[in-house]
């Protein structure tokens, strides 16, 4: 048994959707989250057990003994992780989340010694965003050996959640870092273009994403990598102020509440019919790669039941690693996914 806590986010709650109809056979989650009236209703929509507790009380929480591993879907991740990751140490549980803050994957991996030493797995970057990212990086790399200075780029339709831009917003605060020789480096704002396959051309601007630590962790002979991020053209021009807006403390209390307040909303206007793109490029390749999947906030709820699968299937090695470090190309078994060689026809920026 599992205990999916988060249940009542835009995720978790995608993730019951997908289990029901993707994964039946997968054992029923043990439902947790820290809205006692949602919770309960979600429970007997699915025939499900659930248990509400905030995170303040974990210390004196008793979960049932066959709950093996915790899948943390509550987010921010720099809120949740750590009190999760100390239970978990504290109690022998394994551990799975969705995180994409490079700041809590930085914290995380710089503590990996002592979950190894506990014989407990840490399966981090379950989602989309890191999968994706790291799909696009290992599938370029395969084709063009040689390249070791790297770029990520992700583009993805179909709207985003309000526990996604609270992550973010964090994330910018933490300003401009990319992956240089074994650190990560503050660097200036830097744009560039990409064509998608269906011929679009978007623009990207440079935005620190979770795979600066979680792909040089197990490539470490990376010499560096950017990432970036594709907006749609209407919200470009709002990029650069949302980033400085986020530096001040007031504003991002301000806009978190806001999001917060218009949650519901925001999970009722996605589209999970979107696409997503993760482009992996070098400069001196002569073509970059375009992994193409199904919408983030589905593609992240199908990988976390995949990830569980494959955990009670083969098991998971004790330490930290992500998901896709750990099991690659099965992670995406089953789903519609393509990657698309485009040859560079002018320069990327
Ligand atoms: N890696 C990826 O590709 C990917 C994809 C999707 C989401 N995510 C991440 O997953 C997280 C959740 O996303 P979402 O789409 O579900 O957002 P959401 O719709 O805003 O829901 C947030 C969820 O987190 C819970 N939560 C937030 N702060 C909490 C706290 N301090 N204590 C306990 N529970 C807390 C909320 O509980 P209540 O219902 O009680 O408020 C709710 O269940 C975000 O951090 C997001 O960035 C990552």
């Amino acid at each position: 048994m599992w205990l999916l806590y988060g249940a009542n986010g835009t995720t978790g709650r995608l993730v019951l959707r997908v289990w029901r109809a993707h994964f039946p056979d997968l054992p029923p989650p043990l439902l947790g989250g820290r809205r006692e009236t949602e919770l309960r209703a979600l429970a007997q929509a699915y025939g499900l057990s659930y248990q509400a507790f905030p995170l303040t009380t974990l210390q004196n929480l008793e979960l049932p003994k066959e709950i093996r591993l915790i899948a943390n879907l509550a987010g921010p991740y720099r809120y949740t992780s750590e009190p999760w990751l100390k239970y978990c140490l504290q109690q022998g549980r394994d551990y799975l989340d969705i995180c994409g803050e490079w700041p809590v994957f930085a914290q995380l991996y710089a503590a990996a010694e002592e979950y190894a030493q506990k014989g407990l797995a840490v399966i981090t970057g379950a989602g989309y965003d890191t999968v994706a990212g790291e799909t696009a990086l290992t599938l370029f790399r395969a084709r063009y050996p040689q390249a070791q200075d790297l770029r990520l780029a992700i583009y993805a339709e179909g709207g985003f959640s309000a526990g996604t831009a609270r992550a973010a917003l964090g994330v910018l605060s933490a300003g401009e870092v990319y992956w240089q020789e074994g650190q990560l480096q503050p660097g200036p704002t830097q744009t560039c273009q990409y064509r998608l396959p269906d011929g679009r051309t978007r623009t990207f601007r440079s935005a620190p994403l979770a795979e600066l630590i979680t792909y040089p962790a197990w490539n470490p002979e990376l010499r560096t990598l950017r990432t970036y991020v594709g907006l749609p053209p209407k919200l470009q021009r709002w990029q650069g102020v949302v980033q400085w807006l986020s530096k001040q403390a007031i504003v991002q209390a301000l806009i978190g509440w806001l999001l917060e307040q218009y949650r519901t909303t925001l999970a009722d206007r996605m589209t999970l019919t979107g696409r997503a793109y993760a482009i992996a490029d070098s400069i001196g390749a002569p073509a970059y790669g375009v992994f193409e999947s199904p919408q983030p906030y589905w593609a992240t709820a199908w990988l976390v039941l995949r990830s569980l699968q494959l955990y009670l299937k083969e098991g998971a090695a004790a330490g930290v690693a992500s998901a896709f470090a750990r099991w690659q190309k099965a992670l995406w078994e089953g789903l519609p996914t393509q990657i698309h060689w485009q040859p560079k026809t002018t320069p990327q920026g």
